[in-house]
């Protein structure tokens, strides 16, 4: 099986749309999304037809869950918070009942997906360095868990009692071992590289790679800077950050 696996879709379009493209060529057999579907981007209402339309396995993200009113904006900062509720407005009663059916957890024999970790997944802990890896990695059940939430790629490897952190793009599963991914984000890229980003986890070669894809980022700034919405959230696409 191949799946193919990203993260914070953030009602970018041109982002979505570039990676569901690659993935095609990649001949991608199943499409999961850990989550943050909407949130900071102008077109939240074409992204979530559009993930419907491709059957996108999805799992809560923080975002999702403001939209619905299933999380209390005031767990967000001022510019998140703005784009949220101008979200809410754009999303039809089908959207937003959509985003509140979301399962915080989806798992199947393959991998577990799920938008922070698997601590407390409802609080949306930030998984940033080894001591936050090693409070998911003791509710891991499946070789791999695929993240996001942080916007920025990376595996955490388990390994007996060994963590380690690996910013490599691409490797292969050791049974022995365990796997906390990180597929980085689709629609707002934090690690300095403004491609999109998504992951290829070929279950029969044993190989986890992370992809990049460029996607036309004017056209989604200007639709940023149309809606209304803070600057900084079109201006940050352009770094990545
Ligand atoms: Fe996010």
């Amino acid at each position: 099986m191949r799946y193919g696996i990203f993260s914070d879709v953030h009602s970018n379009l041109e982002a979505l749309e570039a990676v569901l493209q690659a993935m095609e060529k990649e001949g991608v057999d199943r499409i999961l999304c850990a989550g943050d579907l909407v949130g900071y981007g102008a077109d939240p209402a074409a992204c979530l037809a559009l993930l419907r339309q491709r059957a996108v396995q999805a799992v809560r993200g923080n975002h999702d869950a403001a939209v619905t009113g299933q999380l209390d904006l005031d767990w967000f900062n001022s510019r998140a918070r703005a784009a949220l509720e101008w979200t809410a407005k754009q999303v039809s009663e089908t959207d937003r009942n959509d985003l509140a059916d979301l399962e915080l957890i989806w798992q199947n024999p393959d991998l577990t997906l799920v938008h922070s970790g698997l601590h407390e997944p409802e609080q949306f802990h930030y998984i940033l360095n080894l001591s936050d890896a090693a409070d998911s990695f003791r509710s891991q059940r499946t070789p791999v868990v695929f993240i996001g939430h942080t916007h920025s790629p990376g595996i955490f490897i388990q390994d007996g009692t060994d963590l380690s952190f690996l910013r490599a793009a691409e490797l292969r599963v050791d049974p022995r071992k365990k796997y906390l991914v990180n597929v980085g984000s689709v629609g707002q890229p934090r690690d300095g590289d403004a491609r999109a980003a998504w992951c290829l986890y070929d279950t029969g070669e044993r190989r986890i790679g992370i992809q990049r894809v460029p996607y036309p980022v004017e056209e989604t700034q200007a639709k940023i800077r149309k809606a209304g919405l803070p600057d900084f959230l079109a201006e940050r696409l352009s770094v990545g950050y």
